[in-house]
């Protein structure tokens, strides 16, 4: 019997076992919770136990997850689809030594960190200057890893903003950059193209586009544009200073990228030392992952209590659920973190997975989210594992009673979840109201809550760049040991080419350059009705 077989009929045996009743050992909180620099992660609202938990410790044991992150921090090709390192963290620890293909990366590495430490100072101090003065106003052209990581800090440190304001422009959709550049002087504006690969049509027709908004107004467009990419003769080709260029190379997976030139928007709104703060809390979970026992290793023990709901329980979804309304955009960029990276078919063999792979993530914060989809995860006919996050601080000390309505509002979700509400408690408060008979049945069984709906929760002090930057790398490790366990590449992402290739090929054919003849019938059909309004 394999450790899969194991855990499956573990958690047959285990299925109906009550998550509250195993709190009747005193120490369950203390056991089945773990911390380091800190934050505090608690596990203990999930049905595991010690014996639950070492089967799950045995299987990641036995994935090699522990040869497999040295190799991944050591620089080897561990993104074989690609031929590539993963060395994302490199950019994290620039006082590190890491060699890909016998030539140490560090020396660039540090190199391209003083530059961007550099321009940000030019920028902030007003030594960088625009065609009409200072810069206020930073646009970052990106998308995907291009564009969520940075877009989710500059909200999450919005605190610690003292430079120019930032903005997002990612969609295609013209209305993103209109919206974006409406209201913005083209004379006080730095616009950041920021695109690994340089080609992602999105970005670079953005580009195109606040290019000539630029040109409307100023003399020399190109002077207010920078660029972050690991292709500088494409950006040499698009008329941008390598001055003002910041490169990395192939080894920084896009959705992994923040922590270098894709950051410089965050640079520059949080100045050099708080972004070195950032990174400072990265590598202090690198250096946790690196050394603590699997069963203290909050990134093992994220992806084990993962691959434990997902796969095993077959809970399919879970929601993240930041109280900490600055972590607003963390569940869009886990989305991309977790499903690009974990979202595949085959195995790093190319074999069928025997199981499902990455889950589906989503989430809102609260208290949002309660007054909209709480209602499905408490008493909807699927379980949903709910993973909390939140601060023991907020940044606004004289709103800390609201603070402490939302620290209760969190932490009575948990427990709500977790006890739920019997029917007889349910009667018992209908007949309080006077109810009685028939209705009083019928009105009880729409407040019955099932609980034992498992959940955990991230505690850290306050929402500061070094916090930050450890729920990043959390997240991002997270991500690694599920993808080891399940036997998949987690670092390419063939998935997103086949809509990109066809999205091109749709290009004449809307423009009714070619025919839509060997279509499909819904497609040609859509087209059609699109067509006339592009003549308009
Ligand atoms: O959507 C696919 C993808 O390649 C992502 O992995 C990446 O983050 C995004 O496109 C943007 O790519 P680039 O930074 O090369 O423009």
């Amino acid at each position: 019997m394999s450790l899969w077989d194991d855990l499956t009929t573990y958690q047959e045996q285990t299925s109906g076992r009550s998550i509250l009743s195993m709190f009747d050992d005193r120490k369950r909180a203390a056991d089945f919770s773990a911390q380091t620099d800190g934050m505090l992660f608690d596990y203990s609202k999930t049905t595991l136990d010690k014996v639950g938990r070492d089967l799950l410790i045995r299987l990641a044991e036995a994935s090699g997850v522990a040869a497999k992150r040295d190799a991944m921090f050591s620089g080897a090709k561990i993104n074989e689809t690609e031929g590539r390192a993963v060395l994302h963290t490199a950019l994290r620890n620039p006082g590190g030594c890491v060699t890909v293909d016998g030539a140490d990366v560090m020396p660039a590495v540090r190199a391209t960190h003083a530059r961007m430490r550099a321009f940000s100072d030019d920028v902030r101090q007003g030594r960088f200057q625009g065609q009409g003065g200072r810069i206020t106003d930073v646009v970052n052209i990106g998308i995907g890893g291009s564009d969520l990581g940075p877009a989710m800090a500059c909200i999450a440190l919005s605190p610690y903003v003292d430079g120019p304001r930032a903005h997002f422009v990612s969609n295609v959709d013209g209305a993103h950059v209109r919206d974006v550049l409406r209201g913005l002087n083209p004379k006080t504006t730095l616009v950041i193209v920021a695109s690994k690969t340089f080609t992602t049509i999105e970005t670079m027709t953005n580009a195109e586009t606040a290019r000539r908004w630029m040109a409307a107004t100023v003399a020399d467009p190109a002077a207010q544009f920078a660029a972050v990419s690991t292709a500088a003769e494409k950006t040499a080709a698009f008329g941008i200073d390598g001055a003002r260029v910041f490169g990395f190379e192939d080894w920084v997976g896009g959705r992994y990228s923040m922590w270098g030139p894709v950051g410089l928007v965050l640079m520059l709104a949080i100045g050099p030392d708080r972004f070195d703060d950032f990174l400072a809390g990265g590598a202090a979970m690198d250096a946790h992952f690196r050394a603590a026992p699997f069963s203290e290793n909050l990134p093992v023990l994220l992806a084990l209590i993962g691959i434990w709901h997902n796969q095993i329980c077959g809970h399919a979804t879970r929601a993240v659920l930041p109280y900490d309304q600055r972590l607003a955009r963390l569940p869009a960029y886990l989305q991309q973190l977790e499903m690009e990276s974990n979202g595949k078919r085959v195995g790093m063999d190319g074999v069928d997975l025997p199981y499902h792979s990455g889950p589906i993530v989503w989430g809102e914060p609260g208290t949002n989210g309660q007054h909209a989809f709480y209602q499905l995860i408490h008493q909807g006919t699927r379980v949903v594992p709910c993973e909390f996050l939140l601060a023991r601080e907020g940044h606004e000390p004289d709103l800390a009673h609201q603070h402490l309505l939302l620290m209760a509002n969190c932490l009575a979700q948990s427990e709500a979840l977790m006890k739920g509400r019997s029917l007889d408690a349910a009667r018992a408060i209908m007949a309080h109201k006077g109810l009685t008979g028939a209705e009083l049945d019928r009105q009880a069984r729409h407040r019955v809550f099932p609980g034992n709906r498992p959940s955990t929760t991230l505690l850290y002090p306050r929402l500061t760049p070094f916090v930050l930057g450890q729920i990043i790398a959390l997240y991002e490790h997270r991500v690694f040991v599920e993808g080891v366990i399940l036997g998949l590449n987690s670092y390419d992402q063939w998935g997103v080419e086949l809509g990109k290739e066809l999205a091109l090929a749709l290009q004449p054919v809307l423009e009714g350059r070619e025919s839509a003849a060997d279509k499909d019938g819904s497609t040609a059909m859509l087209v059609d009705y699109l067509r006339p309004t592009l003549r308009g």
